[in-house]
């Protein structure tokens, strides 16, 4: 147990005036329709359980996307439904095994058969969601963890194929898309081949999609092994409430039905997304902003002198200039801006920063304008 490692959220200030670009929240409110009605349900029903399956939810879900209430798991957050799926489709290793990454165990020939080690692999890209890994060590599954290009853009089959680290046979493939911290967006064509290369489930994390040119429902309703994630927290400004889900065929969305909890998505959660779905008009004007404020702040920072990746999400990876990445995080936050910095190797010359409101991008600009000038 104290081999542990939790996953590490952004910081949620208790400092009042924070610029908070952290955690990749939504800067804008939800709708005011899905506030009056989650206001108006709080009242003597809370007393009540919700209902266990968020069955309407999942019928306005089935409508949207075009496929079968029994096509959507609901969850608390999608990384409940990350949780399900690694519980679901990965067998624990036995004692012992744990410590050896698949490949070092391979190419060892160490008598660990590679069929069964298999079945115990979560595997995915680097960097991506640091979640990934944090599931794979609570449930005592081995973790393949395999780099994406330098520009954080996808290898292709072939060339997976020749690296040979790859596991086409793994239990359960994660894949973040647009890539997080990258921003990276990925074509739905270059999905379609990994997925059709991959025996295991694949769940393509689409968490950021929203701000996306593309994205691969499609193939959650084409391939029986593939699902996709999709949380309310960023797009629809829902963090709070805790609602997320996944796409698939009936059978994977059955088996994972079968270990959540009875009652895991609470009632004022499943109004508040229902209202948002009622509302879409409203969501979609966000997106046009945050995605005109990112290119804003992405031409700024890049005549400021940082390398800032293309991003098809809430946020913008950036190499800073003149200091580590990690001396800027503290300068910002003397400035009262907090962004997110990660220690892991393949990031930590790396800011991750969300776009906020055109007001926060343009505070943060100045911001690092005094910075740069001292
Ligand atoms: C790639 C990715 N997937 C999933 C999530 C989890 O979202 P939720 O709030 O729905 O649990 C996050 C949140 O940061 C994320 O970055």
């Amino acid at each position: 147990m104290h081999e542990l490692h939790a996953y590490v959220p952004g910081e949620q200030p208790k400092i009042k005036g924070l610029i908070k670009l952290n955690t990749n929240e939504n800067p804008y409110p939800p709708s005011p329709k899905v506030l009056a009605a989650v206001k108006a349900a709080v009242d003597g029903r809370l007393r009540l359980y919700p209902n266990p399956t968020a069955q309407t939810l999942r019928e306005k879900l089935a409508r949207l996307h075009g496929c079968m209430p029994d096509n959507i798991i609901v969850g608390n957050g999608s990384d409940e439904a990350l949780a399900l799926a690694t519980r679901a489709f990965v067998e624990p290793l036995e004692r012992g095994l744990q410590a050896a990454s698949p490949s070092s165990a391979k190419q060892r020939g160490s008598g660990v058969n590679a069929a069964l080690l298999s079945r115990s692999i979560v595997q995915y890209f680097t960097p991506s969601y640091s979640l990934y890994p944090v599931l794979a060590d609570i449930h005592g599954a081995a973790k393949n963890a395999v780099p994406l290009k330098p520009d954080f853009s996808l290898p292709s089959v072939t060339q997976l194929k020749r690296g040979k680290q790859w596991d086409f046979n793994a239990a359960l493939t994660f894949v973040t898309t647009p890539n997080a911290p990258g921003g990276c967006g990925y074509k739905t064509s270059e999905l379609e081949k990994l997925c059709r290369a991959q025996k295991g489930v694949v769940v393509l994390d689409e968490a950021y999609v929203d701000f996306a040119n593309e994205n691969a429902l499609k193939l959650a309703l084409k391939f029986p092994h593939v699902l996709v994630a999709r949380t309310f927290s960023k797009a629809y400004s829902l963090c709070f409430q805790r609602v997320g889900y996944f796409v698939g065929h009936p059978e994977l969305i059955a088996a994972l039905d079968k270990i959540r909890d009875s009652y895991n998505v609470n009632g004022l959660g499943q109004i508040a997304a229902e209202g948002t779905l009622d509302d879409l008009k409203f969501y979609r004007a966000n997106f046009k902003k945050i995605i005109s404020t990112r290119g804003w702040l992405a031409r700024e920072l890049t005549r400021l002198g940082f390398r800032v990746f293309p991003s098809q999400t809430n946020f913008i990876l950036v190499k800073p200039p003149l200091f580590p990445a990690q001396d800027w995080l503290q300068k910002l936050r003397d400035h009262k801006i907090l962004v997110r910095w990660f220690s892991a190797p393949e990031v930590r010359d790396y800011l991750r920063i969300t776009i906020g409101t055109q007001a926060e991008a343009g505070a943060l600009v100045t911001a690092v304008r005094k910075i740069a000038a001292v």
